[in-house]
C-alpha cells in the first residue's frame, strides 16, 4: 500500500514514520510513504503557500493552487484516482473499523492543514474523506496523518509479523487486551497470577476472556455497548 502526505514538514513524518514496525514495513516493501512538500508547488521563488483570509479575521489560510498541483503531481503515479483524507477536527473521528477499510485501498492520499485552514475550493475539488483523530485541535495534521498510517498499516497484510498478529484482535471484537505479565514471577511482592503459571491452555484462556470483558467494563463500558449495536 502506498501512502501520499502532503505536508509543510516532510522530515516530521518521514522522520516518525521510517522508525520501528512502519519502518520495517517500508524497508521490506508492504508500505510505501512519501511525503511531498506542498511548498514545492508554491509557484513563486519565496515558496509562499499561504495568504490573508478574505473577509478578514485572524491567522493565514493555506492556498488551493499549491495543494491542488501538489495533488496532481500524486496521481501522475497512481492508477486510478486515489481517496483523498483531509486531516481536521471537523472529521468523522478515527477507529479500528475506518483502519480496516483504509487498508483496503491501494494508494491513499493525506492531506495535512496548517494556520488557520485550507482554503474550501480545493477541499471540495480533491478530498473525499474528512478524519479526526479526537476531539482535541492539534497544530497541524501531521501527527494525525502518521496516526493513521499506523493504524492502517498494521491492519495490511504481512506488515505484523506472527508474533505480533495475536496483539491484532485485541480491537477487532471491541474488547480490550488482557493484561500481560512476563518474568520474573514475583516483583515487589505481586505475584503472577497462578492460572499464567498453570500450563493449563484451556483455563489460561477463558481466565484472559474474563479479564478482558472486566477490563472493558470498568474502563471502556461503551465498548461494550458497541457490541450490542
Ligand atoms: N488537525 C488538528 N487537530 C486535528 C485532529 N484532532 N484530528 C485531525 N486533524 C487535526
Amino acid at each position: 500500500m502506498n501512502f501520499y502526505i502532503l505536508t509543510l514538514f516532510p522530515e516530521m513524518v518521514e522522520n516518525g514514520l521510517n522508525t520501528s514496525i512502519t519502518g520495517r514495513a517500508i524497508a521490506n516493501g508492504h508500505i510505501s510513504v512519501k511525503a511531498i512538500n506542498i511548498r514545492d508547488f508554491s509557484g513563486n521563488k519565496h515558496g509562499k503557500v499561504d495568504d490573508y483570509p478574505y473577509g478578514g479575521g485572524a491567522g493565514m489560510v493555506m492556498q488551493a493552487a499549491p495543494i491542488y498541483d501538489a495533488y496532481q503531481h500524486i496521481l501522475a503515479s497512481t492508477d486510478k484516482k486515489p481517496r483523498v483524507v483531509y486531516l481536521t477536527p471537523q472529521g468523522k473521528v478515527f477507529n479500528q473499523d475506518m483502519a480496516k477499510d483504509f487498508a483496503t485501498e491501494e494508494d491513499l492520499v493525506l492531506l495535512c492543514g496548517h494556520y488557520e485552514g485550507i482554503d474550501e475550493r480545493v477541499l471540495e475539488l480533491i478530498v473525499t474523506d474528512y478524519v479526526s483523530i479526537g476531539d482535541y485541535v492539534l497544530t497541524g495534521g501531521e501527527l494525525p496523518a502518521m496516526v493513521m498510517v499506523d493504524a492502517i498499516s498494521r491492519m495490511v497484510p504481512g506488515v505484523l509479523s506472527n508474533e505480533d498478529s495475536a496483539a491484532t484482535e485485541s480491537f477487532s471484537d471491541n474488547l480490550l487486551e488482557y493484561p500481560q505479565y512476563t518474568r520474573p514471577d514475583e516483583f515487589m511482592g505481586m505475584k503472577v497470577p497462578e492460572v499464567l503459571l498453570s500450563g493449563h491452555h484451556a483455563n489460561i484462556e477463558k481466565w484472559r476472556k474474563e479479564q478482558s470483558h472486566a477490563r472493558t467494563l470498568e474502563r471502556r463500558p461503551d465498548l461494550l455497548k458497541k457490541n450490542k449495536d
